[in-house]
């Protein structure tokens, strides 16, 4: 293991402790969850035990009769709600299936009943006594039920537009010396955050505040006041801890809307826990997936001939599509490459965004078969990628704005000892325990989007920042502190961070790791505002523009461009401005937002950029990750003693959060290969495991050594900061490191997660 605050290199931040650690580690952070309410009322929800059809009728008499209760909602006198559109397409909602609409059925789990009651206890016994008639109709479950519809995602979803290619893909790959061809399948997986699906409503006269777990509190506030119709500013989300998100709190559910609506109705504060398999039905996932690929190579290992189609599995009205083509057609240098993603629309809640949505799936597929194509080959795995790195996208030929693909290849290989793997499988062994060495790359898309801060420096130093980012775990408060000090010139202890409410300055959603490139860019602007009004108070003439602009105060800040920088007594700067506090308000947009970013912004809607979408570049952070398995040759247990993974990211804002992070991110992408899977019961469209009994995630001793390795990597064309996202880089990848390293230890190539004991035939 490395240490716990790794060193910084060049381009980093200090390795500072969590900000919110002490409140943490003693139970002062608080959650929405936690929020206590004055008098209220308990929601229980009652699930639809069908996946298609409808409900003719209830038989709420024994329900009624449960002591404590208050009210029992459903379709027939449920609130009337507007709808929303799907977040992916410019909408708010991770689904267009409003439950309590109307007697139909879209899907098993779906919201047919609240009961309200007194207490918890009582909403919940209520809840199990509630009766329902349905007229139940076959489901389809999955990819190759009866009834299920396919089309191509590209013109659905309008977060998917096209199917990259370039060249003649058919005649490159007829004509290439080796060929390859090969199918993947990757399983539905749910989220599980610790925290869970909680939602808290109470109306203060028309005003409304929800303390909800959320990734977007301007999101969530804007979808909630359109469902409900009422003004946006009469609706405040609070949520300054979240405990835990993965991509299922970044877009709106229905469960808010309706508690909300019932709280008005009753004049009485609501609240409502879903329980954990509730999760799994109200929530959105990570839908199943396949993939075909096909590889064309000459016989030194360089690709001619490239082919992606993937297919995802949809609910019936929402076209949601996590389309990772777009990032596995540029990956790799290749002058013929064809891609296509289809959507199967089955009686399914709609899934949405999970732990890097398009990369984790798509890029199993690609990296799986670039090991498979070494072997063809007979080449070392790292020197496959080394030939095929490029400094250029191969579909629209846009340089990459900085690629250290290759640095973290060696980086990784080095500490991990890959020189010691002979490259024969099944050539490695320890008593009963087969050992492979596997590896694979990784890349995230570098996005940004508009944010807006207030910060506000007092004579003494004391510095309040305000932005309506989120703490989902990754360091939010630590970072956005940090920079501030920084960019202020005033010790870390006297800022002050407010984050996680809508009342706040509005930030993107925390998705798509763009929070720390979003939000500490639009902090070190403001930061930089309030430096020009103090310079301009005691040096009003002797600067030109230009250098009150790269002028640092108190201490020189750590940027190159700011070396030269002049220290300013921040004292005698407020003396000549004869105030006691400046506070500025900025919004900030990165290169390349649409003109309407800010009006977005300020309506609760996201305009990120960056990745594959820039004009004239591309922007992606990179890694390395290594893994090495060990098969037991009689029981086929499986072991991951070790995982190394090697970073660039731009500027590392913190190594010691980015550290956590990325160590996260390596677990759970061993995770998404070897433990994580919702099993579906095919005849009636059902989840079966939804539990955290049945439903496995990685636990300490599944991992017993993970090393993150951290590259120094300077990137003058992203943003202010210049930083990469990497909450959601170290989990894309590892899945087909693992499979790769399970091929060298045992032959056996396993195409399909995730890999269990079972699967090992060897
Ligand atoms: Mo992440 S799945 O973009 O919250």
């Amino acid at each position: 293991m490395t240490a716990a605050a790794p060193e910084p290199k060049a381009n980093m931040g200090q390795p500072v402790p969590r900000y919110d650690a002490h409140s943490k580690v003693t139970g002062r952070a608080t959650y929405a969850s936690d929020m206590p309410l004055a008098n209220p009322a308990y929601a229980f929800l009652v699930t639809s035990a069908i996946a298609k059809g409808r409900v003719d009728g209830f038989d709420l008499a024994e329900a009624r009769a449960v002591r404590g209760v208050i009210d029992i909602v459903t379709h027939e006198n449920a609130p009337k709600l507007k709808e929303s559109k799907l977040f992916s397409n410019g909408g708010y909602a991770g689904t267009t299936i409003q439950p309590l609409k109307s007697p139909d059925i879209a899907h098993d789990g779906q919201i047919i009943a609240v009961v309200i009651a007194e207490s918890y206890e009582a909403a919940r016994e209520a809840a199990n006594r509630v009766k329902v008639n349905y007229t139940v109709a076959a489901p389809s479950a999955t990819f190759d039920s009866p009834g299920t519809t396919t089309a191509a995602a590209k013109g659905q979803n309008s977060q998917f537009k096209e199917d990259p290619k370039v060249g003649d893909f058919a005649k490159a790959f007829a004509a290439a010396e080796i060929q390859l061809t090969a199918a993947y399948d990757t399983p539905t997986q749910h989220h599980n955050p610790m925290e869970l699906f909680t939602t808290s409503c109470a109306w203060i006269g028309d005003d409304l505040v929800i303390y909800e777990p959320s990734q977007y509190v301007h999101g969530l506030k804007n979808g909630v006041a359109e469902q409900l119709g009422i003004d946006a500013d009469k609706v405040r989300v609070v949520n300054p801890y979240v405990g835990g998100g993965f991509g299922s709190r970044g877009s709106m559910t229905p469960r808010t809307a309706i508690i909300a609506g019932i709280a008005r109705r009753l004049n009485r504060p609501i609240k409502l826990v879903a329980t954990r398999d509730q999760g799994f039905t109200i929530t959105t996932y990570r839908a199943e997936t396949r993939h075909e690929i096909k590889l064309g190579a000459s016989r030194d290992g360089k690709l001619v001939a490239l082919r992606h189609e993937g297919a995802e599995v949809s609910s019936r009205p929402d076209a949601y599509c996590v389309g990772g083509t777009k990032t596995t057609t540029r990956l790799y240098a290749c002058p013929n490459v064809d891609s296509l993603v289809s959507i199967v629309r089955a009686d399914r809640n709609t899934p949405g965004f999970m732990r890097s949505p398009p990369e984790v799936p798509y890029l199993f597929a690609l990296e799986s078969a670039m090991d498979e194509l070494a072997v063809k080959l007979d080449m070392d795995p790292v020197e496959l990628r080394r030939i095929n790195d490029t400094t250029n996208e191969p579909i629209g030929g846009k340089p990459y704005t900085s690629r250290s693909l290759m640095a973290c290849f060696d980086e990784a290989a080095k500490a991990f000892g890959w020189s010691q793997r002979s490259s024969q499988p099944k050539s490695m062994a320890e008593g009963d325990w087969l050992i492979g060495y596997g590896c694979a790359a990784t890349c995230y898309p570098t996005q940004m989007g508009p944010a807006a801060a207030r910060v506000r420096l007092q004579r003494d130093g004391r510095t309040r920042v305000e932005i309506a980012g989120h703490e989902i775990g990754t360091g939010a408060y630590t970072v956005i502190a940090q920079t501030a000090a920084e960019r202020l010139g005033v010790p870390l202890e006297k800022v002050a961070v407010f984050i996680g409410d809508s009342d706040l300055p509005p930030a993107p959603v925390a998705g798509g790791s763009n929070s720390t490139a979003s939000t500490c860019s639009a902090v070190m602007m403001v930061c930089d505002q309030i430096r020009q009004r103090l310079f301009k108070a005691v040096m009003p003439d002797s600067l030109t523009d230009k250098a009150k602009e790269t002028v640092g105060i108190s201490q020189a800040p750590t940027t190159q461009a700011a070396k030269s920088n002049r220290p300013l007594d921040i004292e005698k700067a407020f003396d000549a401005l004869g105030v006691s506090v400046v506070e500025e308000y900025g919004e900030w947009k990165p290169e390349g937002a649409p003109l309407d970013s800010f009006k977005a912004m300020h309506s609760g809607h996201v305009r990120l950029v960056g990745g594959h979408q820039m004009q004239d570049k591309i922007a992606y952070a990179f890694g390395a990750e290594f893994v090495e398995v060990r098969v037991n040759r009689f029981t086929h247990e499986i072991r991951c003693p070790r995982l190394v993974g090697a970073f660039a990211a731009g500027r590392i804002m913190n190594p010691r959060t980015a550290r956590s992070q990325l160590m996260g991110g390596l677990i759970w992408g061993m995770s998404s290969a070897l433990l994580e899977a919702t099993e579906i019961d095919e005849r009636n469209a059902r989840y079966v495991n939804d539990n955290l009994a049945d439903y496995l995630v990685p636990v300490n001793a599944d991992v017993p050594g993970v090393e993150v390795i951290l590259l120094s990597e300077q990137d003058d064309h992203i943003n202010p900061a210049g930083a990469k996202g990497l909450g959601e880089l170290a989990n894309v990848g590892t899945n087909a490191a693992i499979c790769n390293a399970l091929y060298h230890a045992t032959g056996q190539r396993i195409r399909k997660l995730p890999v269990r004991l079972e699967n090992i035939e060897v």
